[in-house]
């Protein structure tokens, strides 16, 4: 392997972690090369813009003048020291992991690699056992291929959208598998971010408690499978607050009182436990999916994580159980639905509850109105087959409305003054599924784990 200090890198795939790895190592100091297959993207990041709402990135890539490139051609991977392969795995129908784009780019890739020594990074998120795979498709593509100078590392990338600029440049940790030299020179390259020697790009500080991530060093079926378990541990956590928010509702408890006290013991910890609509996104529903079947390919059951999954969607019923008991039928009713995103500060629309409670609220003969801050022009475009009127504000969206149900956990959401906009509803009916509003309101506020009726003041009745 080669021992010179890594310089240029190439980034297959301008996604949210493609973006924000490219961003990242142009920043810590490296010539980064973007390459995307789409012209459009390539365009539009040419100009300057990019084409996802990420806090913070549009910022973090314009600053890094001459460092960052994009291209829709391969052969920058040619000059690259390091290539990181971030493209996309969506779900296929029976929940395995889509390889197409991982098996295309890495076809795509191969006939540039070089003579010399390069290192080729998984940072998408892979079945156990696709970093073999990818070395298997470099040997049959390229003409250079040596398995002593072309190794593979598995570097799964472990952050949230909204926040994935602070995630990635203040990681909890770095996981690094594949061969122990290969790994090596990995870390070398983060080296700026494991000594956290970098200078805090504008809008992205240094948060004060930080000190460096931990560099944890494994094969490369162990990093694969991290990626998994710790996705999969987290919507368990989600779910399992969920599941205990069904019971406090029928025995008088408040979830989030009893979330608060358990999450005091160090063992259990207080995040991930709020209880409400459960997750959405790009990464829990698939992820718990593509352990299941890995589980099934060797006949082996996973019962805790096939839970977590029924009970993250029996909680999109469970709103319009709440919204039914209220209004007893749904025709012609107006509901409005604030938030469309799968979480706040971002306008990716994968997995939505709000896709879901939109869709069975027209099947019920509901008149469906939805707003949200940032991605209703995306929903404009993706979600046709819906029907819904989309609100330009919050208050217009409210106004003459017989429910609204909060799906979202947008600020702007918690901000709003409710004692005033409740007064313009037909009914002041407000179904918080995301637990944001914890102040007594002159309506009747149904949570996800809380006893509705301390809720309703004396004044209002139905
Ligand atoms: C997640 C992981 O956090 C990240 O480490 C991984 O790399 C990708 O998947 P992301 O999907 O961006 O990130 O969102 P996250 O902030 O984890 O939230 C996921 C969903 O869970 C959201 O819909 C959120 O509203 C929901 N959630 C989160 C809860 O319902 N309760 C909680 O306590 C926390």
């Amino acid at each position: 392997m080669k021992h010179s200090l890594p310089k240029h890198v190439a980034v297959i795939g301008t996604g949210y972690v493609g973006l924000g790895t490219a961003g990242l190592l142009a920043h810590i100091g490296y010539q980064v090369t973007g390459i995307d297959i789409d012209p459009a993207k390539i365009a539009q990041l040419q100009r300057g813009e990019v084409p996802i709402h990420e806090p913070g990135l549009e910022g973090l890539l314009a600053g890094q003048e001459g460092r960052l490139t994009w291209t829709t051609s391969y052969a920058a991977v040619a000059e690259a020291d390091v290539i990181f392969i971030c493209v996309g795995t969506p779900p296929s129908p029976d929940g395995t992991p889509d390889l197409t784009y991982v098996t295309s780019a890495t076809a795509s890739l191969a006939p540039y690699l070089n003579g010399h020594a390069q290192i080729i990074v998984n940072k998408s998120t892979v079945p156990i056992g696709t970093g073999d795979y990818v070395q298997g498709l470099l040997e049959d593509h390229s003409p250079n291929f040596d398995e002593t100078r072309h190794r593979v590392v598995s570097n799964p990338e472990f952050l949230r959208e909204g926040t994935a600029l602070s995630d990635s440049l203040y990681p909890d940790r770095l996981v690094m598998g594949g061969h122990p030299e290969a790994v090596d020179y990995l870390a070398r390259l983060y080296a700026p971010l494991i000594e956290q020697t970098f200078v805090p790009p504008i809008g992205t500080p240094r948060p004060d408690s930080y000190t460096r991530p931990a560099v944890v060093k494994t094969t490369l079926q162990s990093a694969e499978m991290i990626k998994y378990a710790a996705n999969a541990f987290l919507a368990l956590k989600i779910s399992f607050a969920n599941e205990i928010a069904g019971l406090c509702e029928r025995v008088g408890a408040d979830v989030q009182e009893v979330s608060t006290g358990i999450g005091f013991d160090g063992r259990i910890g207080h995040r991930f436990l709020q209880a409400g609509l459960g997750w959405g996104g790009s990464c829990f529903g698939k992820d718990t999916q593509g352990l299941i079947s890995a589980g099934r390919e060797h006949n082996y059951a996973m019962p805790i994580l096939q839970a977590a999954i029924d009970i993250n969607y029996r909680q999109r019923h469970t709103v319009i159980d709440k919204l039914m008991r209220h209004l007893k039928s749904l025709k012609g009713k107006r509901i409005t639905v604030l938030g469309m995103a799968f979480k706040p500060n971002t306008d990716d629309l994968r997995d939505a509850p709000a896709h879901d409670l939109i869709a069975r609220l027209s099947q019920l003969g509901a008149v469906v109105t939805a707003h949200d801050p940032v991605a209703m022009p995306r929903a404009a475009r993706e979600w046709t087959h819906l029907t819904y009127t989309p609100a330009s504000d919050p208050a217009s969206a409210l106004a003459r409305a017989d429910a609204v149900i909060i799906a979202t956990e947008w600020d702007e959401y918690v901000q709003l003054n409710w004692a005033e906009l409740v007064g313009t509803m037909r009914r002041p009916l407000i179904i918080d599924a995301r637990n944001i509003l914890r102040e007594a309101l002159p309506a009747q506020v149904e949570q996800m784990g809380r006893e509705a009726a301390q809720y309703i003041p004396e004044q209002v009745t139905e």
